[in-house]
């Protein structure tokens, strides 16, 4: 693997094959990789490490390229702790590097770590010269936390963008975008995006904007690809996927424990295609709500279907809200739908849910017990229903 991204800059990470859950939440089945960069000049720096398992073999790769002791800077782009976790075994083996970071990140690293010496806080657009390497720090406030940096090194022309422009999967064998399918790996990259830094969209496009007077070559994030044939591939995708616009297409999700909601869906899924819109149905007791709130930033229409449950919504239904509500997904045309035993509830406060997230509910369709005829044919007008509003946007 070729791991020198430009002359004097290498690639230094490891590759999280063990982790089951990211952020103890989202599920890796692909692995991630925690991206490391060593920038060589007559003095080095260290950009971002690793979390804290893995200290070992970042060490091991800063050795194949310079004495970890010869590190001057230890630049910490994020804290959060896949990037910050090997800052305790770095400053014992490099005990006169510096750690350079945002002002807001100087509390959270004597917090964190008990490191309150010998740390620096860089300005925003400030500069720091390396010898024949010369960095520059720009604050992205909220991409995703509130003392995120990236860094830019200015001779290279590579921006080390810190989670931003970041994707799950590991690196199989390879490092670099012209080296791989890039559309086998959208996926994974859009689950990162709207799971970890989709609710703040706003600070991701300002970033962007910021970012764009820079001269930059290669785009060389902090988890997974890096991005030298076409850094504007991933710049884009970021960019309309933080516009949240969705394909003319729908996301159909519902639960149900005995079957009566998910033969509605069946038919409510008949009803969208007759309008010539596709549709993907997900059953939320079987598919992880990572993938979920994906498939829905993905889409336009947004077609949820639950049972009654204890008086409110089917609690993988439920779940799947509060989500998408932390992320702040916005703009999606919605229809409800869903069977109840006695007294119902589940529809009204799926459309009233909907309602408060600012999206358009175009139709509701409850029913008791198995659904009838007439109640399947409901189904089916409100698939139609939701097409058509996706379809003429
Ligand atoms: C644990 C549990 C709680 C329920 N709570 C309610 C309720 O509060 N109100 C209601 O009308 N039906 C309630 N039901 C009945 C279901 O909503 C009803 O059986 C419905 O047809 C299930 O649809 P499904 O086959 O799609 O799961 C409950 C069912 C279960 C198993
Ligand atoms: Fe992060
Ligand atoms: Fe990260």
């Amino acid at each position: 693997m070729d791991c020198e991204v430009r002359p004097g800059i290498h690639w230094v990470g490891v590759n999280d094959r063990a982790t089951d859950l990211f952020e103890g939440l989202w599920p890796l089945p692909g692995g991630v990789s925690y991206n490391s960069y060593l920038v060589v000049g007559e003095k080095v720096a260290l950009i971002d490490s690793v979390k804290a398992q893995f200290s070992e073999e970042l060490v091991e790769n800063i050795s194949r390229v310079v004495d970890p002791g010869r590190i001057d800077f230890l630049v910490v782009n994020h804290m959060e702790p896949d990037h910050s976790g090997a800052l305790p075994l770095l400053r014992r083996l490099a005990r006169g590097a510096e750690v350079l970071c945002t002002p807001a990140a100087v509390p959270m690293l004597a917090r964190f770590y008990g490191i309150d010496q010998g740390v620096r806080a860089v300005e925003d657009g400030s500069e720091l010269d390396l010898g024949g390497k010369r960095l520059q720090f720009y604050h992205i406030p909220f991409v995703h936390w509130p003392e995120t940096m990236a860094t830019f090194e200015e001779t290279q022309g590579v921006l080390f963008s810190c989670d931003a422009f970041g994707g799950f999967q590991a690196l199989d064998g390879v490092l670099y975008d012209d080296q791989v399918d890039v559309a086998a790996y959208e996926d994974e990259i859009l689950r990162y995006f709207s799971n970890i830094v989709g609710m703040h969209t706003r600070p991701v496009l300002r970033a962007i904007e910021r970012l764009a007077g820079l001269q930059v070559r290669v785009i060389a994030p902090s988890h997974g690809l890096i991005w030298r044939g076409n850094p504007g591939h991933i710049v884009d995708l970021y960019a309309r996927w933080a516009r949240m616009e969705g394909r003319a297409e729908v996301t159909l999700v519902y639960g149900s424990m005995y079957g009566h909601t998910r033969r509605m869906a069946e038919a409510v899924a008949r009803g969208v295609r007759k309008e010539g819109v596709p549709v993907l149905v997900l059953d939320a007791s079987r598919v992880h709500v990572s993938y979920l709130i994906r498939e829905a930033w993905k889409r336009k229409g947004l077609i949820l279907g639950a049972p009654t449950y204890d008086g409110g919504i089917f609690p993988p239904l439920e779940q799947l809200l509060r989500m998408l509500q932390r992320k702040r997904l916005k703009g999606r045309v919605v229809g409800c739908f869903g069977s109840y035993g006695w007294h119902g509830g589940a529809v009204g406060r799926l459309a009233s849910r909907a309602g408060e997230l600012g999206w358009k509910v175009v139709g509701e369709a409850g029913f008791q017990g198995a659904p009838t005829p007439e109640d399947l044919a409901a189904g089916e007008e409100l698939g139609r229903e939701v097409a058509r509003h996706v379809r003429e946007g």
